[in-house]
């Protein structure tokens, strides 16, 4: 059912650091940042051949990493996102199979413009998953 990996994003405390790191260190193609008000974080993308990288870094008082970052002051790896055709479909194969879709239930709108939904952690051994209709 999962396709490609389109993403590994990566909370950060500082996002021009962390873009000057991807950008001079690692050599790599980098966004400028992008500041999304309705996911409570400021992005930057890393385009690399076959996946790219999300930079995360907080944005507002209820940010969603906000937690996260407390418990991992250095920052890490926040989750992984994987490509799925339909993903109606693929939130009903996941709950039919026991595992716990967050929120509502509901597909958002995610940082492409496209429908996600999260998955439990506890449920795919530890990491926070993505789902996102490609
Ligand atoms: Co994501």
């Amino acid at each position: 059912m999962i396709g490609r990996l389109n993403h590994v994003a990566i909370a950060v405390r500082d996002l021009a650091r962390a873009a000057q790191v991807y950008r001079d260190t690692l050599g790599a193609d980098v966004s400028e940042a992008v500041p999304q008000p309705d996911h409570g974080v400021t992005t930057v993308f890393v385009v690399l051949p076959n996946t790219k990288i999300e930079l995360l870094e907080p944005l507002g008082a209820q940010s969603p990493i906000g937690k996260f970052l407390e418990r991992n002051p250095d920052g890490g790896v926040h989750h992984i996102c994987y490509e799925v055709a339909d993903i109606l479909a693929a939130r009903d194969r996941l709950v039919k199979e026991g595992a716990r879709v967050l929120g509502d239930g509901q597909p958002k709108i995610g940082a492409h413009g496209k429908p996600v939904l999260f998955l439990h952690p506890k449920d795919f051994f530890g990491t926070l998953v993505e789902i996102e209709q490609a």
